[in-house]
């Protein structure tokens, strides 16, 4: 159990290098499980979730060796097709490994995702898709099991743009026989990351990126080499600290085609953002703007980037309205900022922010991993001592937080918060 200490008002300044995109990484280390051959991934993020999709893999009965900004994988031998409910409840993108499974093994057999902190999280649309591909499904005892003899390509069109379930059926797809067509799919950069190294290990897909994917099966696909994207959430978050600190920041390796919502709205507050070759740079100031924002599937403004966007409109001079339209519970935070001193009132997909506040050090607790960074940058912008628990959340998602933080001037410390700390996962 740790947690992170800030004494906050600060303004960063210096520059942040983004670390590869959690959310593409761990679909590339599952769609390794599609050849047998040996995979190689650069840029991968040493964060908990990455351990955790390592663990899956090697339940599974794949060779995986984790060195700084590199995954190996191995899936040669014989693999089980079963991933336990211990590793699926440690991390529901555990899933992704059923399209893989299904394709190469014909059959997977997966624990059912529990409850989610930020909400119920359906998996309906991955399993009509998997449906009409032709595989069986049932649940029983807590298990998904699907299975199917060779899948057969169809068109299958998608009542929402589920990322999940995209990424999923791509990857199925791509060992089925014949020509399959996802309509209304996922339009998200990681999507397309994963598309790409799917193409260079022998995929034939293309419309990745707009709401029609095309993938024609192929009998087997090989091994590959792939950098994994840069985190563009990850991005945000430090550009949101620039912004709340009132400093200025550069962030390297953010690409900002995959922010182009999110930066409007920063700028429309009355952030200064300028892109350089190589990332971007972001100056906060002290008199922002409020404005209104909804969450909605890429290309809108994104989902993770809510709550600590919510941080900085509560810095601002009027009241913004704040909708998520994604997920049910994602203000879960609203309670704790409001501990800190903001004013946020809630009803159901609606935050009313009331600006001009002034934020002071308390203690809170992450409920999830973007709440719990928006939480630091609450405590970065505060005045005197803040306490942020439960900082494992913020582990899983984001490599080396606190130290990015360090660099660029932010007081903040990891310190034990009472128990012993868990062992530290080793690199293989
Ligand atoms: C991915 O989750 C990301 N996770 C999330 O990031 C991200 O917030 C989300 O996409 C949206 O961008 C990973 O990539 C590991 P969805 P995913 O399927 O794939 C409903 C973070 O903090 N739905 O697009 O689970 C679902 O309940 C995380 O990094 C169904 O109803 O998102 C949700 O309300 C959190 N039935 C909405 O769609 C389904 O079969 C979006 O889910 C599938 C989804």
């Amino acid at each position: 159990m740790q947690k992170f200490e800030i004494t906050g008002g600060i303004p960063l300044a210096g520059s942040v290098r983004v670390s590869g995109a959690k959310n593409s990484a761990l679909k590339l280390m599952a769609a390794s499980l599609l050849t047998t051959e040996k995979t190689i991934l650069y840029n991968v993020p040493l964060i908990q979730d990455v351990y955790t999709m390592a663990d899956v893999l090697r339940a599974i009965g794949a060779s995986v060796i984790i060195s700084p900004g590199r995954v190996e994988i191995d899936p040669s031998g014989d693999l089980s097709y079963t991933t336990p409910y211990e590793l699926v409840r440690r991390m529901r993108a555990s899933i992704t490994v059923m399209g893989p499974l299904l394709a190469r093994q014909g059959r997977a057999r997966v624990a059912m995702p529990g409850g989610c902190n930020i909400g119920p999280r359906k998996l309906d649309f991955h399993f009509s898709g998997f449906e009409k591909l032709g595989a069986r499904i049932n649940v029983e005892h807590g298990f998904i099991n699907v299975a199917a003899n060779r899948l057969t390509g169809d068109v299958i069109s998608l009542d929402y743009p589920s990322v999940g379930a995209t990424e999923n059926l791509v990857m199925a797809a791509c060992l089925a026989e014949g020509r399959t067509v996802i309509e209304s799919a996922a339009r998200e950069p990681e999507l397309i990351d994963l598309v790409k190294f799917l193409t260079s290990m022998g995929a034939r897909i293309s419309g990745a990126g707009t709401d029609t994917i095309v993938i024609d099966g192929v009998d087997e696909l090989g091994g590959a080499t792939h950098t994994v994207m840069p985190d563009r959430i990850e991005a945000g978050t430090y550009m949101l600290a620039a912004a709340v600190t009132g400093g200025e920041l550069e962030i390297d390796g953010a690409d900002p085609r995959h922010l182009e919502i999110f930066i409007s709205k920063m700028r429309a507050i009355g952030v200064g953002v300028d892109e350089y070759e190589g990332g971007i740079r972001c100056r906060g100031g002290d008199d922002y703007r409020g404005t209104d924002i909804a969450t909605l599937p890429y290309p809108g403004f994104p989902t993770d980037l809510q709550a600590p966007m919510t941080v900085l409109l509560s810095l601002a001079r009027v009241h913004s309205i704040v909708t998520e339209n994604v997920f049910e519970n994602r203000f879960s935070f609203v309670d704790e900022l409001n501990r800190l001193g903001a004013d946020i009132r809630t009803s159901g997909h609606h935050a009313v922010v009331h600006g001009n506040c002034r934020l002071e050090g308390a203690i809170v607790e992450a409920p999830d991993l973007r709440a719990g960074a928006a939480l630091v940058l609450a405590g970065l912008a505060a005045s005197g001592v803040t306490e942020v628990r439960r900082i494992g959340h913020i582990d899983r998602g984001y490599e080396n937080f606190e130290q990015k933080l360090q660099l660029v001037g932010a007081d903040i410390r990891r310190v034990e918060a009472g128990e012993p700390a868990p062992s530290p996962t080793p690199f293989n």
